[in-house]
């Protein structure tokens, strides 16, 4: 096991993929109990609504979290580029709790989208059934100012450009905030909450081992690292992993990589397909893995190189599918994202290295678009 205290790691990205583990479990530590706790000060206890603004990274952390508020707590919740709010903001709705998630608690997009989004209810008589929740790595930043309550993210300073750490905790904070609102609601029932919780428990020390498969990784890293294009899909609760983990790679490795639903894909992206592009596939032990299997057979009959993160119980069945594949321990799907997204940071990152790129200064991009 690798020390992440220790100060020889080659780049800051690399010891902040390792540092998730300990990340999550401090995550867990203030935020994974049930119940109305110090920390949730009554968050969404009115709210027949939720709106989620962010960008990057961090508007995946809320199509996740979009995922889990409706299939788990049976709360309608939309999701919006905060980029694109200022063209196209969505109808006032009563009773809505409006979340802003950043790590950097700075992004301009963001913050001038939660802005407007004050004004037009205060100006539409909707604010006093309103409330506003803050997710972000920063304490003391401009977010924290301008929400009613915000959940930190305690993944302690990023330095590498790439979101890695601050994503999985915002993932654990979502996680929670979506049982603690599941169990107020009344939306789950007693067997499934305590599955959950158990399973949630575990996920640091699955981390763990996902991050000591690195080798096998880098071996596909190498095997990848001349293509120009990429392909990514996910169903489900893994669609928005798709999209971060081709977001990554197009961050580190200047790859042209695109993530998609699985069932979507279908409907014309395939055309793209050919030997010269790999599929990335995420297949987590739910009711969706056969049509996932289903559509990797055809990816392959277009040439494509078929790569697969696979739940260990699919594994014996997907060996001689894959052209290669990743073997994650087995977790509740619900919780899957918080381990396929791993391996998709560790591609990512070696090819990025293998391409000689500076990877925690990527071109064109910084840390924070304040
Ligand atoms: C972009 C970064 O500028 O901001 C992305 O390049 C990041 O990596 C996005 O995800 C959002 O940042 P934040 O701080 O608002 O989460």
């Amino acid at each position: 096991m690798k020390d992440v205290l220790s100060s020889n790691w080659p780049h800051c990205m690399l010891q902040e993929i390792y540092q998730q583990p300990e990340v999550v479990a401090k995550c867990l530590e203030r935020y994974g109990g049930v119940g109305i706790r110090d920390w949730q000060a009554r968050i969404g206890e009115q709210e027949s609504e939720i709106h989620i603004l962010a960008c990057g990274s961090s508007r995946h952390a809320g199509l996740v979290a979009q995922y889990w508020l409706e299939q788990l707590a049976g709360i309608p919740t939309r999701v919006r580029s905060a980029s694109e709010f200022q063209e196209a903001p969505w109808p006032l709705t009563p009773n809505t709790l409006t979340i802003a998630v950043t790590q950097s608690g700075e992004t301009a997009d963001t913050l001038a989208a939660l802005r407007l989004e004050k004004v037009r209810r205060a100006q539409s008589g909707h604010i006093q059934q309103s409330s506003w929740l803050g997710i972000t790595n920063q304490p003391g930043s401009t977010l924290t100012q301008e929400v009613d309550h915000t959940l930190l993210t305690l993944a302690g300073s990023e330095i590498g450009v790439a979101a890695t750490k601050t994503f999985t905790a915002q993932l654990v904070v979502f996680f929670c905030l979506t049982l603690d609102l599941a169990v107020q609601r009344r939306a789950i029932i007693e067997e499934n909450l305590s599955q959950l919780l158990v399973a949630l428990r575990q996920v640091p020390a699955l981390m763990q081992q996902v991050l000591e498969q690195e080798k096998t990784i880098q071996d596909l890293a190498q095997q990848l690292v001349a293509a120009e294009h990429c392909i990514l899909l996910g169903r489900g609760v893994n669609r928005a992993i798709a999209l971060e983990g081709a977001l990554k790679l197009k961050e580190t490795t200047y790859l042209h990589a695109e993530g998609y639903s699985g069932g979507e894909f279908l409907h014309g992206p395939i055309a793209l397909l050919d030997a010269r592009v790999p599929v990335v596939t995420i297949v987590p032990n739910d009711s969706s893995s056969e049509v996932m299997l289903a559509t990797v057979e055809k990816a392959k009959a277009h040439g494509s190189p078929a790569i697969g993160l696979v739940s260990q119980n699919l594994a014996a069945q997907t060996t001689s599918l894959f052209d290669s594949q990743i073997i994650l321990p087995d977790l509740d799907y619900r919780l899957s994202p918080l381990l396929m997204v791993i391996p998709l940071q560790l591609l990512a990152y070696h090819i990025a290295v293998l391409r000689g790129l500076d990877v925690d200064r990527p071109r064109n991009i910084t840390k924070t678009l304040a």
